[in-house]
């Protein structure tokens, strides 16, 4: 695979094509990061993921080289690759750190991006909830940042269940998000997905369908999951894909009328435009 690393392309096969092993990202999951939809050879709302990259980066203290930078670095990955569909990976991290701990010790960070094929989502999946809670109080809460590790262990729980995706409440037990997608579900006939003070990403996905659907802003119980007439999951690369079970137990319409409303909503506006 090529990548871009601070500036040149290189063969991850090759020295120049890897990181620092004192990296901060690697040490302590000191970065951020972005991954966006390929479609047609085009990163899919560049504009709106180099907005959150830099919150991001702002609430992380890291600097974040210039938009034009990034998309000509985006635009050169994609070519390199030789990627009509697929996804891509834009990371922002605290570069290497002598200093072997949480001190960044003004260490310079370091810009990746890489961009690969995908693999297609299943038309549907099954969630489990999962006992351990989002802080929405948390330092990070809400950034985009690699410290995923928690999402590793929540998905490969739900993995174990033979579910595709894990649903976290937050610290009062109200549904957050799950670890790579955001959440709606339809309750007592209204669209709603948590409010972003519950602790989930703003996800781009998120936030686009908020503009194209009737879907509002609500906390929910973590419990009103299962109870849904219909919900799906969304994110850059799933896009729109309705939950199928909650625990175990199936809902009752799958995919149901709001959530293929809401596929093809975000379908046609992907069709209009690139970079909404
Ligand atoms: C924790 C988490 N929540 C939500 C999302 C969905 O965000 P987006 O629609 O920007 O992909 C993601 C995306 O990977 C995520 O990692």
């Amino acid at each position: 695979m090529i990548v871009w690393i601070d500036g040149r392309l290189a063969d991850t096969g090759s020295p120049e094509g890897r990181v620092s092993p004192l990296d901060h990202a690697l040490l302590t999951g000191d970065g951020v990061f972005e991954t966006l939809k390929v479609c047609d050879r085009v990163p899919f709302a560049v504009t709106r993921h180099l907005r959150r990259l830099r919150r991001s980066a702002d609430a992380l203290g890291l600097a974040v080289l210039a938009d034009h930078v990034l998309r000509d670095a985006m635009a050169a990955v994609v070519e390199a690759n030789g990627v009509d569909e697929g996804r891509l990976r834009l990371t922002v991290t605290g570069g290497a750190a002598t200093t072997l701990g949480s001190d960044r010790g003004g260490a310079t960070p370091t810009t990746i991006v890489a961009c690969g094929p995908m693999a297609p989502w299943p038309d549907a999946t099954a969630v489990v909830t999962v006992p351990w809670p989002r802080n929405e109080r948390g330092a990070i809460a809400g950034v985009k940042s690699v410290s995923y590790a928690e999402n590793v262990v929540a998905l490969t729980h739900a993995r174990g269940q033979g579910a595709g995706e894990a649903i976290f409440g937050n610290t009062v037990g109200n549904l957050c998000e799950g670890t790579g997608s955001n959440v709606f579900l339809v309750l007592g006939g209204d669209l709603v997905t948590p409010p972003l003070s519950a602790g989930p990403l703003a996800g781009i996905t998120r936030e686009l369908l908020l503009e194209v659907s009737d879907a509002v802003e609500h906390d929910v119980p973590l419990e009103a999951l299962a109870e849904a007439d219909e919900a799906f999951l969304s994110s850059s690369t799933r896009e729109v894909q309705p939950i199928s079970m909650v625990d175990g137990r199936p809902l009752p319409s799958v995919p149901g009328p709001r959530s293929k409303e809401a596929a093809e909503a975000f379908r046609a506006l992907v069709a209009r435009d690139l970079d909404p």
